[in-house]
């Protein structure tokens, strides 16, 4: 049992509180990156699959799976695509660091809110996954948190700062401050945007063409 056995129930106020206030709402901007094409697109670690679902919605030419190794959060997930009759949507329990699917399978793999939360070595294993599942011309869609400058978002903030540190000590504070393109040069991906949105950053990166 972990902290997701205990939040999947209220965990989607998140975006009710924070990120969908009067702004750039990430979950928007990443809906506008995928186009409605015929291709696979993977919700890597996906929660209750807030943004696998948007997208399933908006694109249903795309194939979308979600993966989490959480039950409850997939079980908060599968109600909500059932709710409304998505078909194009798979629903996978598994480890992000070890899925078992095909090399280069996917054309988009997106991880939301993710690696704020992980340790080096797990951060380590989840990139190498995806840049093993991605196809060569695919493309990795990054949500994190960003380091906010405006005082009002930074007192609105606090209470998932605070919590953030306390769940996620010595490793949280580093990642939120770290200069995030650098990190993910290290893994092998070339950043290609990075859009500013409500507390949050939205990147598209590249597999690196090798010399
Ligand atoms: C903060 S939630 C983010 C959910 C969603 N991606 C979003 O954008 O809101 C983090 C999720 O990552 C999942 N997770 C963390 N490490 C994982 C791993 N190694 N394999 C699969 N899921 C993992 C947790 O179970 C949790 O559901």
């Amino acid at each position: 049992m972990n902290i997701y056995s205990f939040l999947s129930v209220g965990y989607d106020l998140l975006d009710r509180i924070w990120l969908s206030e009067k702004g750039n709402d990430p979950r928007r901007v990443i809906e506008s990156i995928l186009p409605n094409e015929k291709c696979k697109v993977l919700d890597m670690c996906c929660g209750t699959f807030t943004n696998g679902l948007s997208i399933a919605r908006k694109n249903p030419n795309n194939l979308v799976v979600g993966l989490d190794r959480s039950k409850p959060m997939l079980f908060e997930g599968k109600r909500k695509v059932i709710k409304e009759g998505l078909k194009n949507v798979r629903l996978l329990s598994r480890d992000a660091t070890d899925t078992g699917l095909k090399d280069e399978s996917f054309d988009y793999i997106i991880i939301g809110l993710v690696l704020h939360e992980c340790d080096p070595d797990l951060i380590n294993r989840i990139l190498k996954e995806a840049f093993r599942l991605l196809k060569k011309d695919g493309s990795l869609i990054i949500l994190e948190w960003e380091k906010q400058k405006n005082i009002r978002k930074i007192v609105k903030y606090a209470p998932l700062y605070f919590a953030e540190v306390m769940c996620n000590p010595g490793y949280f504070t580093k990642f939120y401050k770290a200069d995030k393109k650098k990190l993910f040069k290290k893994y092998g991906f070339e950043t290609d945007l990075s859009i500013s949105c409500n507390y949050t950053v939205v990147m598209k990166l590249k597999k690196r063409l090798e010399a």
